[in-house]
């Protein structure tokens, strides 16, 4: 599995060949000008709830790459309205095996409206098993309890979480999130990105190692692999 960080919360994964993009904000977001959406491949798109920070590019990547566009009842239903037809929806306590692997949508402690105001369901992580390998999508959320029950019937090897606070869990919460899951490597989402979500970075990855949780805060472009 390889992990690209486009910012905010929009990541690429990789498995086998086969591409999955992870709620694209890119244009709007002044943080990620050196992406150029128009590069971006995809084979698959989830998206994790309709904020606008989440799904600003969606349609628009939809209609370049003809991915299949994965989420919740609502947010398909909004996608089609907007022309996209390759599209598979889901809804919490779901899983689906597609050609790369299965995922599982999760609870996530949120809010979910598309930016044109149309409902968008409720918000959801997600659970990505491939190629041997298990990743967590959280989403925009708060720390919640259910979270454990991640922790207890999944092997989770990596955790990608919000860590930004005043929208999602922040710093302290997310390093008690990473022990419900039971998840000692986690990468930092929805960081940075506005005003009231800048963090020191220092201070974010010491806070994390002293509860024995290695954080990794990857430069937009950055690709890793599990
Ligand atoms: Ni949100
Ligand atoms: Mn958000």
């Amino acid at each position: 599995m390889k992990i690209t960080y486009y910012g905010h919360s929009c990541f690429g994964v990789e498995v086998a060949s086969i591409k999955i993009v992870f709620d694209p904000f890119i244009q709007p977001n002044k943080l990620a000008s050196s992406i150029n959406l128009t590069e971006i491949e995809a084979d698959y798109m989830v998206v994790s709830h309709g904020h606008e920070d989440h799904t600003a590019d969606l349609i628009e990547l939809a209609k370049q790459t003809n991915a299949t566009v994965i989420s919740n009842y609502e947010i398909i239903e909004w996608v089609k309205s907007k022309g996209i037809k390759k599209v598979h929806a889901m809804n919490t306590g779901g899983s689906f095996t597609f050609d790369f692997g299965t995922i599982k949508s999760v609870f996530a402690a949120h809010s979910s409206s598309l930016p044109d105001g149309t409902y968008g369901g409720n918000p959801n992580g997600y659970i990505i098993k491939a190629n041997k390998k298990t990743l967590y999508y959280a989403g925009d959320t708060a720390l919640t309890t259910e979270m454990k029950l991640i922790g207890e019937f999944e092997n989770v090897d990596l955790s990608i979480l919000p860590i930004g606070d005043n929208f999602t869990m922040g710093i302290n919460d997310a390093i008690i999130a990473a022990n419900f899951i039971d998840c000692n490597e986690v990468i930092g989402m929805h960081f940075d990105t506005f005003p009231p979500i800048k963090i020191d970075h220092n201070k974010a990855i010491k806070a994390f190692k002293n509860k024995g949780v290695n954080l990794q805060l990857l430069s937009i472009g950055q690709t890793v692999a599990i």
